[in-house]
C-alpha cells in the first residue's frame, strides 16, 4: 500500500521547451522562473517527435540534453515523456497506415493529436525505435526519474487491420463460431454468422444492436490501447529497468478500462481538471474526490500523481470561467489528502500560438512573475515542502463503492427500462456523498476486487455480473461482510445474456432473500414514495418490484399498484447481512439508510464534525480539513490538534475560510 518515488511531493508539471527553441534566453529565465514558483519538477517532450526525429532516421537531440541538463543543474526532477501521442508530418504521409479510420472507413487525414491506429505494425515499430533510442540516450541522465508513456490514450481505430485484430481477439475469446453465436444471442434478427469475415466493428450505419458484441468491441479496444502501452515500454523496461513507468488517465473515461490498465503501470497519475466556481462546487468536489479514492484504490491504496490540473483556466470549457483565488491550492491539497504524491500543472508556460494559447499555465504571456496565478503557485509550492510527511503513504478505506468500468459499458448499452435515466457514474455518486460527508475513507474498486479488506460494501446499479462475482458476493456476505445492492442488480452476465430463473442472477436471489418479478420506470414528473424508518422519501425513475423470500422488509412503496411491497430489504446470510435498495436513490434517503449503517459498524473516521459542504480525510497522521462551501465555516475539533502549516496549537473552534482548508496533526 505504501509507496514512495520521492522523498518529497512533486510539483511541476508540463514544459515545452522545444516551442521556445529559437529564444534560448526563455529558457534560462524558465529556470529562475522555476526556482521563485517553488517548482521542483518538469515534464518533458510529450510532443517531440518531430523536434526529435525531424525526418526520417535524421535525429537531433541536442536540444534535449541541453534542457535536461540545464533542469538538472537547478535542481528539478525530469519526468520524460515518450512522444507516441502525436507524431510528424512526414510519417503520416509516408505510412499512411499510421493515421487513424473512422467508424465511417473513412481514414483521417495527417492532424490534430490522437490520431493514430492501435494496430499497424509500422506505427508500432517507430514508437519502439524512438522511444529505445530515448531510454538509451536518457538511461544514465541524473534528472530523469520517471517515465510518461505518451498522452491520454484514447479514442479507436476502425482500418482493416483493426477489423481483423478485432476478429483475432474475438477467435482467442470464443471457443467457435458456435459459441459467439450463442453467447451474441445472434438467432435474434437472424444475425447467425457463419464466418468471422463477416464481423467488422460496431458502427450506426451497420452493427449497432448487438450489445454483446458491442462489449466485445469495448473490451478488444481497451485490451489495443493497453497492447500498444506493452510495445510501448518494452525498451524502456529492458534498458531502464528501475525508473518508474505511467501514463496520464482521464478522469472516468469510459474508451479504456483504467482498472484493468491499472495493472501495468508502477503507479497511477491522471489529469484532473474540475469545474470550479460555476454554481456547483461542491457537486465537483464530491465527484473529484471520488476520482481521486478510485485511481488510488487500483493499486491498492498506493499514492498517484495528480499529473495536470490548471493553474488558473483551461481552454476548452464553452465558459472558461476563471476559478476564486487560492482554489487551485485547496484542488491540489484535495489531490494530496486522497493520496497524490504529486501536483502537476498543464503548463508551464503559455504557447505564443496553437490551439492552447489561452489555456492557463504558470507563466502567462506577460513572461513574468508579477501575477496573480504565479504567486498562487509559488505560495502552493512552499506549502508543499511542508508536506513531505505524507508522501509515499497510501491508505484504503474501510467502505468499498463498486464501480466498474466494465458494468458501466454494459449499463450503457442495454435499451430498455428508463432509457432517459442511465447515470452510473451519478448514482454511484449520490451513494458515496454521505459517507464524503461523514469523512469516511472510501475506496472505489471494480466487481472483482477484494471485499474482504471491507466492513461495508456498496455496489449500486450492479446490473452486469463478471464471471464468478455471485460466488465472490456470496461468500463476502456469509463470512461477515456488509452488502448494499441497489436496483437492477445482477440482470446479465458479461455478454450480455440475461440470467433465467428470475432477478436478482441464480443464488443472489437467496444472498438478498428476494425476488424481482417487475421493473417500473418513472417519466419525469411521476414520482412514488418510500416509507423508511418512519419518514417518507420521494423516488425517481425506476422501481425494482419485490418479493421478500426471507429478507426482513425495512422500507415500503407508497403509491401505484405496488405500495404496501418492499422496497429496502436486509437479509442476514450467513454472518453477514445483505441490503437491496429497490428504487434509484433521490433525496437524503442513502445518507439516512448509510447513516444508520455506518454508526452500527462504527466507521466514522475523524473526531473532527464538520458542518454541510466541509469534509475531512486522514492521510499518514494528517488530518485535511476543506470547505467547499461559499462562506466561511467553523469546526470543532474534539480535541488539541496541531496546524501543521503555521505550527499554532488549535483549541475551540476553528474557522475554515471558503475556498480553504487545514491540514491538522
Ligand atoms: C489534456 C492534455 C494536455 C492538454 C490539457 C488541456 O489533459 O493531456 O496536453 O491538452 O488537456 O487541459
Ligand atoms: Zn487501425
Amino acid at each position: 500500500m505504501d509507496k514512495k518515488f520521492f522523498n518529497y511531493i512533486i510539483h511541476g508539471g508540463d514544459y515545452n521547451p522545444d516551442q521556445w527553441i529559437n529564444t534560448p534566453e526563455i529558457w534560462d529565465e524558465d529556470m529562475r522562473l522555476m526556482n521563485l514558483a517553488n517548482v521542483n519538477s518538469a515534464t518533458v517532450g510529450i510532443f517531440s517527435w518531430s523536434m526529435l526525429e525531424p525526418e526520417e532516421g535524421i535525429y537531433n537531440f541536442e536540444w534535449l540534453d541541453e534542457i535536461l541538463d540545464k533542469l538538472h543543474k537547478n535542481g528539478k526532477d525530469v519526468i520524460l515523456a515518450t512522444p507516441s501521442g502525436a507524431r510528424p508530418a512526414w510519417l503520416a504521409q509516408k505510412y499512411h497506415e499510421v493515421l487513424r479510420v473512422n467508424e465511417n472507413g473513412i481514414r483521417n487525414e495527417y492532424g490534430v493529436r490522437h490520431n493514430h491506429c492501435l494496430t499497424s505494425p509500422v506505427y508500432r515499430e517507430k514508437v519502439r525505435n524512438i522511444n529505445t533510442l530515448l531510454a538509451e540516450r536518457y538511461k544514465n541522465h541524473p534528472a530523469v526519474k520517471m517515465w510518461h508513456i505518451s498522452n491520454e490514450y484514447c479514442g479507436e481505430c476502425h482500418c482493416e487491420m483493426c477489423q481483423q485484430a478485432f476478429r483475432d481477439w474475438l477467435r482467442a475469446h470464443y471457443k467457435d463460431l458456435d459459441e459467439l453465436n450463442r453467447k451474441w444471442w445472434n438467432g435474434f434478427w437472424s444475425h447467425q454468422i457463419t464466418d468471422w469475415s463477416q464481423i467488422n466493428s460496431p458502427k450506426d450505419r451497420g452493427e449497432n444492436h448487438v450489445v454483446a458484441m458491442k462489449l466485445a468491441w469495448r473490451r478488444f479496444v481497451s485490451d489495443s490501447h493497453i497492447s500498444f502501452y506493452k510495445n510501448e515500454i518494452a525498451p524502456l523496461r529492458e534498458i531502464t529497468p528501475d525508473i518508474p513507468v505511467t501514463t496520464n488517465f482521464m478522469r472516468m473515461y469510459g474508451g479504456i478500462d483504467y482498472q484493468d490498465f491499472a495493472k501495468h503501470v508502477d503507479l497511477i497519475s491522471w489529469d484532473n481538471y474540475p469545474a470550479w466556481d460555476r454554481g456547483n462546487t461542491v457537486g465537483q468536489a464530491v465527484e473529484t474526490a471520488f476520482v481521486h479514492d478510485t485511481f488510488r484504490s487500483m493499486k491498492d491504496g498506493q499514492p498517484f500523481f495528480m499529473m495536470e490540473s490548471t493553474p488558473s483556466i483551461v481552454n476548452w470549457h464553452d465558459v472558461n470561467k476563471i476559478p476564486k483565488p487560492f482554489r487551485q491550492e485547496q484542488s491540489s491539497i484535495q489531490a494530496v489528502a486522497h493520496g497524490a504524491d504529486s501536483v502537476q500543472y498543464f503548463q508551464w508556460r503559455k504557447s505564443r500560438g496553437g490551439h492552447e494559447k489561452f489555456h492557463g499555465a504558470v507563466v502567462d504571456h506577460c513572461g513574468h512573475e508579477n501575477t496573480r496565478v504565479f504567486r498562487e503557485v509559488s505560495h502552493l509550492g512552499d506549502v508543499l515542502k511542508k508536506l513531505d510527511g505524507v508522501v509515499g503513504k497510501g491508505y484504503n478505506g474501510k467502505v468499498a463503492i463498486i464501480y466498474d468500468w466494465q458494468n458501466e459499458w454494459a449499463v450503457n448499452v442495454f435499451c430498455g427500462y428508463n432509457n432517459n435515466k442511465r447515470d452510473y457514474l451519478g448514482e454511484c455518486l449520490k451513494w458515496y456523498k454521505p459517507l464524503w460527508e461523514q469523512g469516511i475513507a472510501v475506496d472505489v474498486i471494480p466487481m472483482d476486487g477484494d471485499f474482504s479488506k471491507y466492513n461495508l460494501v456498496i455496489a449500486p446499479f450492479l446490473y452486469m455480473l463478471k464471471d464468478g462475482t455471485i460466488d465472490r458476493i456470496e461468500n463476502y456476505v456469509k463470512a461477515g461482510g456488509n452488502f448494499v445492492a441497489t436496483y437492477l442488480t445482477g440482470i446479465v452476465d458479461k455478454d450480455d445474456l440475461c440470467y433465467l430463473g428470475g432477478f436478482p442472477a441464480s443464488k443472489l436471489k437467496d444472498v438478498f432473500g428476494i425476488w424481482c418479478e417487475e421493473t417500473d420506470s418513472l417519466p419525469e414528473g411521476i414520482t412514488n414514495a418510500v416509507a423508511f424508518n418512519g419518514k417518507d422519501y420521494e423516488v425517481i425513475d425506476i422501481c425494482d418490484i419485490l418479493h421478500a423470500n426471507g429478507a426482513e422488509t425495512l422500507g415500503e412503496y407508497q403509491h401505484d399498484f405496488y405500495a404496501g411491497t418492499p422496497a429496502v430489504t436486509v437479509n442476514e446470510y450467513g454472518k453477514g447481512k445483505a441490503y437491496y435498495v429497490a428504487f434509484a436513490n433521490a433525496g437524503d434517503f442513502a445518507e439516512d439508510f448509510l447513516g444508520e449503517i455506518t454508526k452500527a459498524l462504527k466507521l466514522n473516521a475523524s473526531g473532527i464534525r464538520t458542518p454541510d459542504d466541509v469534509y475531512a480525510r486522514q492521510r499518514g497522521e494528517y488530518t485535511f480539513v476543506f470547505n467547499f462551501a461559499d462562506e466561511n465555516k467553523t469546526i470543532s475539533p474534539d480535541r488539541e490538534y496541531t496546524n501543521v502549516l503555521s505550527g499554532e496549537k488549535l483549541t475551540g473552534d476553528v474557522v475554515i475560510p471558503t475556498c480553504g482548508y487545514l491540514v491538522l496533526k
